[in-house]
């Protein structure tokens, strides 16, 4: 279960942010209200969230997720592998202070994102993708095992992150699509395929028993319903012009 996560607001420069996807330029305002939709559903999860302010000097700063992998023994900051996003690391630490007695830092020129974690238990996959290295993966796993957790290395093809294609939603069950969904290091797990046309919302989030989903993707909110989970949808049209989702939007603990 969690108890805590934290989010960032996003600021105006977002329409600076980075983005793979031509789907437009998120509009901020709107991007506000989806924000807070968000922060009161993690509350109606029974989450006590911490709501940082916009950062304008960073325009991804939203998606914290992304600057550090948050375990129950301690935190890791990462380095985004994003050269704009690499100064986002600093006041997150400083944030993180305050709840964490050990803090771990992941050193250049090793790179990591949290978009490409994906925690099951006591074991952490890490996806090797264009924005984390081999370094960076080898790190991680260096200071998990220093605190008696164990990861691994997959591979990331077509996805910015591990976490854009699967998920890991408890009860030995992922979400997963496209090139993650006969993957052999998820044989063994319930695995619920998230159909192509609507990948996106395969990044979905685990919330203390409840399953925080996309708005839009009835296909995939039914796959996960029909499995047994309460789904809450959540609108987040604007964040993902900035290829951002659901999990990115916050750090869970
Ligand atoms: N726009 C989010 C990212 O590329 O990291």
């Amino acid at each position: 279960m969690f108890t805590r996560a934290i989010v960032r607001k996003p600021g105006q420069s977002m329409t600076d942010g980075l983005r793979d996807t031509d789907i437009g330029i998120p509009d901020h305002q709107l991007a506000l209200v989806q924000h807070a939709a968000y922060v009161e559903a993690l509350k109606a999860c029974g989450l006590d969230v911490l709501v940082l302010e916009a950062d304008e000097s960073y325009p991804d700063s939203t998606f914290v997720e992304d600057t550090a992998l948050l375990t129950k023994a301690c935190a890791i900051i990462t380095n985004p592998g994003a050269l704009s996003r690499k100064g986002e690391i600093h006041s997150i630490k400083q944030v993180l202070s305050d709840y964490y007695d050990n803090i771990e830092e992941v050193i250049e020129p090793s790179t990591v994102e949290g978009g490409d974690i994906m925690m099951v238990g006591s074991h952490f996959y890490i996806g090797l993708s264009e924005r984390t290295n081999e370094e960076g993966a080898r790190q991680v796993i260096a200071y998990l095992e220093k605190y008696g957790f164990s990861g691994s290395t997959m591979s990331v093809g077509d996805m910015l992150h591990l976490k854009s294609g699967v998920v890991y939603l408890e009860d030995n069950t992922i979400a997963a699509t496209g090139e993650f969904v006969h993957q052999k290091e998820f044989e063994g797990f319930r695995v619920l395929e998230i159909a192509e046309d609507e990948s996106y919302a395969a990044n979905c989030i685990w919330v203390n028993g409840n399953v925080l989903v996309a708005k839009g993707y009835p296909k995939a909110a039914g796959t996960i319903a029909d499995a047994g989970y309460p789904v809450i949808e959540l609108d987040v049209s604007e964040f993902r012009k900035l290829d951002g989702g659901l999990s990115c939007l916050s750090l869970r603990f």
